[in-house]
């Protein structure tokens, strides 16, 4: 399902050492405008540098649109707002990967075939017992997710050929066993019995019921710690060339197969300017709770440290005003904390924190706002689930967005092996000296 960008029919002229060359002016669905600039170096001789790749569209998508200037943010041209008010996470999966919401027969199909794969093979069990106590979740999530191509060799090659049914298995069995990988590693990490999933239960309520029922205690699965989770699972669902998907295609681009991309992006996410945000978030609040110092001192600090320091939660590469994502998890917070009787001194700390940098320069001209991670962790916290869980929680929600984005690069005939050029500032050419030379053999 590839839809390209339109040539506008316009160009951009660009002169460079007395040579003048016409790039093609592009537009998508939404108007954005882009130079096609795949001629230059042929042209010119020159390559473009963009740290950080600011300017960069490494590809056409049709998955997510996003106005950081706006705090827009729609999948596959739904409304974010409207899939967390009407929606439930595994729908919105469906819509990402495939492109369309499902009717009520591909909902049921789409469900049963995700309770169909939720089991791991047994030996993988075996796997969870092998990692030190301390051992990250996500350095074990994505050993895990990598190690699922050792079960399941026959899309060990991403073959441009591969049956479309093969890929259909694969991403299906990852949206399902990523849950019950991620509930066992919590399992492990706390020293309880495994519990498996179950088929009577829907995705949401299945995992829940995976991370907290024991066999001495069942765990009491709320409706509104459900929709809770379902509302954060569809707001992290996918976020366009993010870091993570950009690793995702990056690796997937050398053909490599689905589980193997995927763990890639599970450990970009893993990094605190990223999805490991959401923990440092929550490091940050305690530390300032647990050291006394006042919230303007804290924010004062930051300041102070010239970008040494940061306020995680706040700031995104793109978008320059509010994350609508954060405005929606942020009026959650409050209704879950209620619904759970949960008290959470944090939840006042970040409102105050809050409150401060939206009244500071320093954050207000640099166009600081929260992001979807600021608020996060605290309704991951009144669940029950611990901070070193949060960046995981964050991979089951991207996972869908990781595998629509694999999928719709495999199918684009335009992708390519992603290799990007640089620009050498090394020493010259030299030679080694007598010195450098070893008699020994
Ligand atoms: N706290 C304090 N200062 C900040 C912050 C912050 N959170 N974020 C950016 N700045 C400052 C920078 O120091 C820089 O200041 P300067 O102009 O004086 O040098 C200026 O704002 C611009 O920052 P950049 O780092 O150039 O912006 P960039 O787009 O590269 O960074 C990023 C985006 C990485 C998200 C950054 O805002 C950040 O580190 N935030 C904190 C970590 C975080 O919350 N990450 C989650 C992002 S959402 C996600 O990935 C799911």
């Amino acid at each position: 399902m590839n839809t390209h960008s339109t040539d506008t029919g316009e160009t951009a002229e660009l002169t460079f050492r007395g040579k003048t060359l016409s790039l093609p002016v592009l537009t998508g669905s939404e108007g954005e405008v882009a130079l096609d600039i795949a001629n230059l170096r042929k042209a010119t001789g020159a390559v473009t540098r963009d740290y950080g790749y600011l300017n960069t569209g490494s590809c056409e998508s049709a998955i997510t649109f996003l106005d950081g200037e706006k705090g827009i943010l729609r999948y596959r041209g739904y409304p974010v707002e409207e899939l967390a008010e009407k929606s439930r996470f595994v729908e919105v999966a469906y819509l990402l990967i495939n492109g369309h919401m499902p009717d009520a027969n591909e909902r049921r199909q789409w469900s049963s075939l995700l309770n169909q794969h939720s089991m791991m093979h047994e030996d993988m069990r075996h796997f969870f017992y092998r990692y030190p106590e301390r051992a990250h979740p996500m350095a074990i999530l994505s050993a895990m997710v990598v190690s699922l191509s050792t079960f399941y060799p026959e899309l060990s090659q991403h073959r441009p050929d591969e049956p479309e049914e093969a890929i259909n298995i694969a991403a299906t069995r990852l949206m399902s066993k990523l849950r019950t990988i991620a509930a066992f590693s919590y399992k492990k990490s706390i020293g309880e019995p495994f519990v498996y999933p179950r088929h009577d239960l829907k995705y949401c309520a299945n995992f829940l019921n995976m991370m907290f029922s024991s066999p001495v205690c069942p765990y009491d699965i709320k409706p509104e710690v459900v929709q809770a989770l379902n509302v954060l699972l569809i707001l992290h669902a996918d976020h366009e060339q993010n870091c993570s998907t950009s690793a995702v295609r990056l690796v997937g681009s050398a053909r490599v197969n689905l589980y193997a991309s995927v763990a890639a992006g599970i450990c970009a996410l893993w990094g605190p300017l990223h999805g490991g945000a959401n923990q440092m978030v929550i490091d940050m609040l305690e530390d300032i709770l647990a050291s006394g110092r006042s919230v303007k001192d804290y924010v004062e600090s930051v300041k102070a440290s010239k970008g040494k320091e940061l306020l995680y939660g706040f700031g995104h590469r793109v978008y320059k005003t509010y994350d609508p994502r954060a405005k929606i998890i942020k009026r959650s917070c409050d209704s879950v904390l209620k619904v759970l009787n949960v008290n959470d001194p944090l939840l006042d700390l970040a409102f105050e924190l809050e409150e401060i940098a939206m009244r500071d320069d320093y954050f207000v001209s640099r166009n600081l706002y929260p992001n979807v991670d600021f608020y996060s962790g605290i309704i991951y916290r009144a669940i029950g689930i611990p901070k070193e869980m949060f960046t995981v929680m964050f991979a089951l929600g991207r996972l869908p967005g990781w595998i629509a984005q694999w999928k719709e690069a495999r199918e684009d005939p335009r992708f390519k092996l992603q290799r990007p050029r640089q620009i050498y500032t090394g020493p010259r050419i030299r030679h080694l000296e007598p010195e450098h030379i070893s008699s020994e053999a």
